[in-house]
């Protein structure tokens, strides 16, 4: 099951691997058991396999069945949290060494695309331009870029992109790719150097000198190292979900005539802010435009028209743009001071996470695994300290308490009125929250007449999830847990356990 009914332009991989997966494990120690076959989990396995690791990969979805394939795969080292920022929270050899590693990401992708067919990976200039027209703003980040170690020149209104964007900064040695095609080489990689995968859900994961972790068949794999790399972590450590706070964010699709838009990876510095890529067709007369944007804090604002106004904003901008023909939205988790969290779990011995993929979650993923793999084999590794998940993110305080102040508001929604009084106020295709005495049940009303009820209590923290029309799913405005509407399982953690099913009819 995928994360979200929405579905992107990337072609699904999960058949093609399907067969790959073992339906259970040996009851033998694992070596090294990686949770998650995205890109995250999936680059750690094969630098481990390299190393000459023995790894299992475990996934409840199969491979992709996460946000990597519903990413746009930008690939950038021009960090979308933007330099200045980074400065500002990491001090600037912190910025420089980010930049750097955000770098080793896109060779490392562009060393394995180009020994695999249908990855689509192309090296392309990035720019940054000003949404309200600032170029002030613009200078300071071109100067912290360049102090990271990027190479940036400053782009007059109408030299590389069109005039109606104005100034921009340019990028040199960014990078795109095609999210299925890349994934599935990944996969293959792992695959041929004797990695192996399980479908399983993990619902616990123990530390210690050997971690245990326990699956949903009531099995248990004892192991010699865990690394969760299921995008957010799931297994009860709070070293990272009240550092990062989680965002869904939303694409539209269009067909472009070839040579009309440049080549390049374009975002604005709006917030929420746009961005844009390009990407081959089957038709060499034609390109397809990919346009992002109109983040939200999941859970909170879920708001019909996001598609609507991307569309717009795209026909203002590339007027040559034909009529959209996809749509979908994904989660990005936002980390307080702009850097994913990678490395040792603090509360688990042997286990090592990787978490805060932001905006940059297809490099950041990549890095990790590359950073992981050295200290799970006891190495060092110069972008430890930058990444540890147990930081402070201290120089980021206002921001970081403003996130958490947002997630403990969320709590008021027990003491609100309930959204409606009976489930026959519910419009079929539509899902609601009722009250019954200290219950709060969400009831979701299908297309085909059958009622769903839940308790809408999240199974992490207990706020009350909502309704998002988008995706037809409960979301929690906390930290972004997400449940499917039927059937109540966990689309996106940190929650693990599906929401508690209600009886309505006992009421009766
Ligand atoms: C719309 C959108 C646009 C984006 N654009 C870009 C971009 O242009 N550039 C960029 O760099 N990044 C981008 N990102 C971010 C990037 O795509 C993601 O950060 C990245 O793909 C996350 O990879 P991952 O491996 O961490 O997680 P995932 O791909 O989500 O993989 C996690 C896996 O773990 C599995 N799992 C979870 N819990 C369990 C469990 N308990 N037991 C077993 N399995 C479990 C899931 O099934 C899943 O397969 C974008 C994201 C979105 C949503
Ligand atoms: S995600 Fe934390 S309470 Fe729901």
């Amino acid at each position: 099951m995928s994360t979200a009914r929405t579905i992107p332009v990337w072609a699904p991989i999960g058949d093609a691997t399907a067969a790959w997966f073992e339906a259970q494990a040996a009851d033998a120690v694992q070596d090294v058991v990686v949770v998650g076959a995205g890109i995250a989990g999936l680059t750690t396995a094969a630098c481990l396999l390299r190393e000459g690791r023995q790894v299992l990969v475990v996934d409840r979805g199969g491979v992709g069945a996460g946000e990597t394939l519903r990413t746009t795969a930008h690939l950038a080292s021009a960090l979308d949290d933007r330099f200045t920022l980074l400065q500002r929270h990491h001090g600037k050899d912190g910025a420089r060494l980010a930049a750097a590693s955000h770098a080793a990401a896109i060779d490392w992708i562009e060393d394995l695309a180009n020994g695999a067919p249908d990855c689509g990976f192309h090296r392309v200039p990035g720019y940054l331009y000003s949404h309200a027209g600032e170029p002030e703003g613009l200078r300071r980040e071109m100067q912290a870029a360049r102090e990271s170690g990027l190479e940036v020149r400053w782009c007059e209104a109408g030299e590389e992109l069109p005039a109606r964007f104005g100034p921009a900064i340019r990028f040199a040695g960014q990078a795109r790719i095609d999210a299925g095609g890349y994934l599935l080489a990944l996969a293959r990689e792992v695959r041929d150097a004797g990695g192996r995968f399980l479908r399983a859900h993990v619902q616990r994961v123990a530390g210690g000198d050997e971690p245990v972790l326990h699956l949903d068949d009531d099995s248990v794999l004892r192991v010699r190292a865990v690394v969760v790399a299921a995008n957010v972590p799931f297994h009860g450590t709070t070293a990272t979900f009240p550092k990062q706070a989680p965002y869904r964010t939303y694409v539209v699709a269009g067909r472009v005539p070839a040579g009309t838009v440049p080549d390049a990876l374009i975002w604005d510095d709006a917030d929420p802010y746009h961005y844009v890529r390009l990407r081959e067709t089957a038709d060499p007369e034609w390109m397809e435009l990919l346009v992002g944007g109109e983040d939200h804090r999941t859970g909170q604002d879920d708001d019909p028209q996001a598609y609507a106004r991307l569309q717009e904003w795209t026909r203002e901008r590339f007027p040559q743009v034909e009529s959209f023909h996809a749509a979908w939205s994904g989660q990005v988790l936002e980390p307080a001071d702009g850097l994913a969290f990678i490395g040792a779990d603090p509360h688990h011995d042997n286990v090592w996470l990787i978490t805060g993929d932001s905006g940059n979650g297809m490099t950041h993923g990549t890095l990790g695994g590359l950073l992981v793999a050295d200290l799970v084999q006891g190495r060092d590794n110069p972008w430890r300290e930058l990444y540890e998940p147990s930081r402070q993110p201290l120089r980021a305080g206002g921001e970081w308490l403003r996130e958490n102040a947002n997630a403990v508001l969320q709590y008021r929604d027990w003491v609100r009125p309930a959204q409606v009084a009976e489930v026959a106020d519910i419009a079929p295709g539509t899902g609601a929250v009722l009250r019954r005495g200290l219950h709060r049940v969400a009831v979701y009303r299908a297309g085909d007449g059958s009622v769903h009820a839940y308790s809408a209590r999240c199974t992490h923290m207990g706020c009350v999830v909502r309704w998002s029309g988008e995706e037809k799913s409960w979301d929690c405005p906390c930290h972004g847990s997400r449940f499917e509407a039927r059937t109540g399982v966990v689309l996106n953690g940190p929650a693990n356990a599906p929401l508690a099913p209600y009886a309505l009819e006992d009421e009766d």
